[in-house]
């Protein structure tokens, strides 16, 4: 995967959950690159000020208030995007929660036969109906793009390939929702990817590495840029990288 050169002048860029941590690093790499970023939050002052911390950097950096939890905000986007920009390159489902552990670093013990319904539906509305939902919405505005990007957030933590495997580094890390709802994501990628498969369209699962957040945790080894290379990265494959995968840095993960 090649896109050492890549310029990204003329292309708009929708990364949701981009007020912080790795949303805002993937929207800072992008405009870095040349795109225009629309900063997506659901909160204003939070998305306006990440907004504007990159504007002050010369990057060229757009806020929009989008919330997951409220569908309504899919059409607001499309009207938005459509009117300002009348398309939309890169579209990159960065926003996520994990509802069963403060952070990645505290999965204790398997609570999967204990775990609440709520946290199930509350985790799947966010991590992934959300996620297909803004798709759906903005794809006849990724479609005007001439090389539309859809960039998925999943995690290692998704794959069940890994978690059957006893000697896997993540067997033991068994958040049934939050793994659950990357792995329903990455079907998306999988799905999406097949149904757009003649189009210059490429979709694409991420895993962004074990990364200092306050998902990730204090715990984690990579910082917040490392964390944004692998979304950088899929947000800007040239027309022959590949669709329909799930990549950590350039390296094929198991589904
Ligand atoms: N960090 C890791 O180690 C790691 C590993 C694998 C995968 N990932 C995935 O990478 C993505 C980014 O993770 P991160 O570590 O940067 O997480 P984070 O620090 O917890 O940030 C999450 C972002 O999502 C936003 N968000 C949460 N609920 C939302 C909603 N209802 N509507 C819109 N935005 C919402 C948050 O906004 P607020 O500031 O308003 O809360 C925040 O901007 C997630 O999908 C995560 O699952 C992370």
């Amino acid at each position: 995967m090649e896109n050492q050169k890549t310029n990204l002048q003329g292309k708009v860029a929708f990364i949701t959950g981009a007020n912080r941590a790795i949303g805002l690093e993937t929207a800072r790499g992008l405009a870095k690159l040349g795109a225009t970023v629309i900063i997506g939050a659901r909160d204003t002052e939070k998305g306006e000020a990440a907004a504007e911390s990159l504007r002050v950097e010369g990057l060229a950096a757009e806020f929009l208030l989008n919330d997951l939890k409220r569908p309504e905000d899919d059409q607001t986007a499309y009207d938005y995007i459509a009117n300002r920009h009348g398309k939309l390159d890169i579209l990159v489902n960065n926003a996520g929660i994990m509802v069963e552990a403060p952070s990645a670093s505290d999965i204790g013990e398997n609570e999967t036969s204990k775990l609440p319904m709520e946290q199930l539906r509350e985790t799947f509305d966010i991590n992934f109906f959300a996620q297909v939902r803004l798709t759906q919405a903005l794809l006849p505005l990724i479609h005007k793009s001439a090389s539309g990007r859809i960039v998925n957030l999943s995690s290692v933590l998704g794959s069940l390939t890994l978690h059957a495997n006893p000697a896997s580094p993540i067997y033991s890390l068994k958040a049934f929702a939050y793994n659950a709802t990357k792995t329903a994501l990455n079907a998306f990628t999988v799905h999406l990817a097949h149904e757009l498969r003649d189009t210059t369209i490429k979709v694409n699962s991420a895993h962004p590495g074990w990364v200092q957040s306050e998902l990730g945790g204090k715990l984690a080894p990579l910082g917040i840029e490392d964390g944004s290379l692998t979304s950088i990265l899929l947000a800007t494959l040239p027309d022959d990288g590949p669709t329909g995968g799930f990549f950590h840095m350039g390296e094929a993960l198991p589904w």
